[in-house]
């Protein structure tokens, strides 16, 4: 078993309490470059797993976002973790699974020690690789250890050999949701974020292979009931048609997306037949849109509230299709000074959804499921 155990970057000092200290600006950005000098070295973890506490959380999500892998926060990784906890985390894994610890000093250094029997000290952001001898956890091999000032040199010398910068534009840890089960890293960082980058525009490649998810949804009979009207913002007159057409309220954010759209479906299978799955079907595809445009760093945010019969007018959408959302996609910003007041709020309110057992039922009606656990009620 290859084991890594990484110490968390650089937080703030100061937050209403230790555990919801965040990583700095510096600590993000020297993160998201040892994410992707740990992509170049071919990393998979199996499992990813990171203690609650806030700082650790945001290391390990930009890790788990640049690597493609879900990360499952655990107690066993907070203050204290130590050898018993190891155990029981690795005992569930194959001899040839990789898995990474992210969590806290002194645990991690003593930890580390104690395993390969030499006395090392952890940075804050530094990796040790440590190859499991035995069948048992108990003894390794330190392969390496790379300290972050090394990451930062790797990085910088990738950059310059003109490799593309794809840092993972973080999703901000009140909107990434303590989930009940591990999900995949797409669906555990998708929200609807408000605040966009209005400087940074969406390239021709990234837009169609956004389109081009959405074309690959299943569909009831394969009817493939989807249309949208795409306006990139580099078409000025487009991108203000659309604009024109929503809520007044979404044109307030909407207005500094880097492309929208309005999402159409058709209503019949065949002429006097309705396709009732139509909407379903739209919704699947746009799904798929959403996660694919998160792949690229684009994050998407669905509107109900735009003018249908403005829309049809516009763009002489005939009778039988039917304009259903709008949507917004754009590269999400942090710089939040041209949102209002009520805007800025939104986006700092974490996330909140009903439990599993108040939409997962058996036996009967609103009956939760039996195999629902404690944890998901
Ligand atoms: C069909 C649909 C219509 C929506 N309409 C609007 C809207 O008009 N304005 C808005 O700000 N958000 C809108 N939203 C975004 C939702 O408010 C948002 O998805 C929900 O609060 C959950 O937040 P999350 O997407 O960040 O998880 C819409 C979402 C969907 C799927």
């Amino acid at each position: 078993m290859r084991l890594y155990f990484l110490r968390h970057g650089i937080a703030e000092d100061l937050a209403a309490s230790d555990f919801d200290r965040a990583l700095t600006k510096r600590g993000r950005r020297r993160v998201a470059t040892s994410a992707k000098v740990m992509k170049r070295l071919s990393l998979e973890p199996v499992r990813i797993f990171s203690s609650p506490r806030l700082r650790a959380r945001q290391t390990a999500e930009i890790i788990a976002d640049a690597l493609d892998m879900p990360v499952t926060i655990s107690e066993a990784v907070n203050f204290g973790f130590d050898h018993g906890d190891l155990r029981r985390l690795t005992r569930k894994l194959d001899a040839d699974d990789e898995v990474m610890f992210v969590g806290h000093n002194p645990d991690m250094s003593l930890l580390v020690s104690e395993l390969t029997g030499l006395d090392l000290s952890m940075k804050k952001g530094g990796l040790a690789r440590i190859d499991i001898l035995g069948r048992s956890v108990d003894e390794g091999e330190l392969v390496w250890l790379i300290a972050p000032k090394v990451f930062d040199a790797l990085g910088m010398a990738a950059q310059e050999a003109g490799k593309r910068d794809d840092a993972p534009n973080a999703t901000p840890a009140q909107k990434t949701p303590a989930t009940s089960q591990p999900l995949h890293s797409l669906i555990q960082r998708r929200w609807s974020p408000v605040g966009f980058d209005r400087k940074r525009d969406i390239d021709r490649a990234t837009l169609l292979s956004i389109l081009e998810a959405a074309r690959w949804a299943a569909s009831s009979s394969n009817l493939q009931p989807w249309r949208f009207i795409v306006a990139p913002r580099a078409n000025e007159a487009e991108f203000q048609k659309i604009l024109s057409i929503l809520r007044e309220g979404n044109q307030s954010w909407a207005q500094h997306a880097a492309v929208l759209m309005i999402a159409v479906t058709h209503k019949f299978r065949a002429p006097d037949v309705e396709n009732r799955h139509a909407s379903h079907d739209l919704g699947l595809a746009i799904s798929q849109l959403v996660l694919q445009a998160l792949d690229h760093n684009v994050y998407v945010h669905q509107m109900g509230g735009f003018y249908p019969e403005k829309a049809r007018e516009v763009y002489d959408i005939p009778e039988d299709f039917e304009p259903f959302t709008a949507i917004a996609l754009g590269y999400q910003t942090l710089n939040l000074d041209h949102l209002s007041e009520s805007h800025r709020e939104r986006e700092g309110a974490p996330r909140q959804r009903q439990a599993l057992s108040e939409m997962v039922f058996n036996g009967s009606w609103g009956q939760p499921a039996d195999f629902l656990n404690e944890s998901n009620r």
